[in-house]
């Protein structure tokens, strides 16, 4: 019996962790179809002899200064495992393996070789901010009528790349802090601060400054992203910035901007279907906050 529930726990725990959205047959802005594999036969520990997935290295990463040159570039030495200079290609996975000197996806197999269109070989790293208020209705909580419990919203845009409902994140830049992506890409996606007029620009960003001191991690680590290959992936940091009185962020006029085309406060709920792994993170926010899911 004893015996059968630990095998219970390790097909769930199985389950639970291996990546779906990045083995979609097509990659992502592409038309390469990816080597199909089980469930099964995701991670690198079991042997699948017949595996040999396509390469595939987009084109728009060609001398992009925010990306990797091609491996074959003799004078491109990365360190693997490391901060290399400003770019940090530690993953918060732990170490990740090298073989025939490419990273390894932690996670294991996603039926592509090369780095698709992430602009880094082996992590990418990415940073999302969830800003959520209760849904009010003359001052007072909403309740979902089957739970019972108080409905949470939080700030969601609508990505201009996939059309996808997302949390408003974005791409650490090189030698930034977590702390300073968060605001910014806030700012640029949920306020549209890049066409706002100056004044406006400083007020938002002086109000978003004092409002994300109050952050609690939920998430840190891989991302079941579309993007993912076998040889490069996203992991990101979220935070909750909870608004419990909606007169912070909460009351904000909020306006698409940069990568998103559009915002809006959205209702927490299971049947949310947003991009990668973020229905996730907002689960954990929903347990923490006790609010419907
Ligand atoms: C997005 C983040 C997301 C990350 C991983 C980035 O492009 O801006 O919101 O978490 O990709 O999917």
């Amino acid at each position: 019996m004893k015996i059968i529930s630990i095998l219970l726990l390790h097909v769930m725990l199985l389950k639970r962790m291996v990546h779906t959205k990045c083995r979609a047959t097509k990659y992502p802005f592409s038309e390469v179809t990816r080597f199909k594999i089980s469930d099964e036969q995701v991670p690198w520990t079991v042997c699948v002899p017949e595996y040999d997935p396509p390469e595939y290295n987009s084109k728009v990463l060609m001398n992009k200064p925010w990306a990797d040159p091609p491996l074959e570039d003799v004078s491109f030495k990365p360190k693997w495992n490391e901060l290399d200079g400003k770019i940090n290609r530690k993953s918060h996975t732990g170490t990740y393996r090298i073989l025939n000197e490419r990273p390894l996806n932690p996670q294991g197999r996603t039926g592509i070789k090369g780095r698709g269109v992430l602009g880094k070989w082996g992590p990418n790293h990415a940073a999302d901010p969830i800003l959520t208020r209760w849904k009010m209705e003359q001052d007072k909580k909403v309740l979902n009528t089957t739970t019972n419990l108080p409905i949470l919203q939080f700030c969601a845009i609508q990505r201009k790349d996939c059309k996808q409902w997302a949390l408003p994140g974005g791409m650490v830049d090189p030698g930034e802090k977590v702390s300073e992506t968060l605001q910014r890409e806030f700012l640029e996606e949920a306020l549209n601060s890049l066409d706002a007029s100056k004044e406006q620009a400083e007020a938002d960003s002086k109000m978003v400054r004092d409002f994300f001191k109050q952050g609690v991690e939920v998430y840190k680590g891989y991302v079941d992203d579309p993007r993912n290959t076998d040889n490069a992936w996203m992991e990101t940091v979220a935070y909750n910035f909870h608004d419990e009185d909606g007169h912070h962020v909460g009351k904000f006029d909020l306006k698409a901007g940069d990568d998103a085309q559009s915002v809006q406060w959205m209702d927490v709920d299971k049947n949310i279907d947003l991009y990668a792994s973020h229905s996730n993170f907002i689960k954990s926010v929903a347990d923490r906050l006790k609010s419907h899911w």
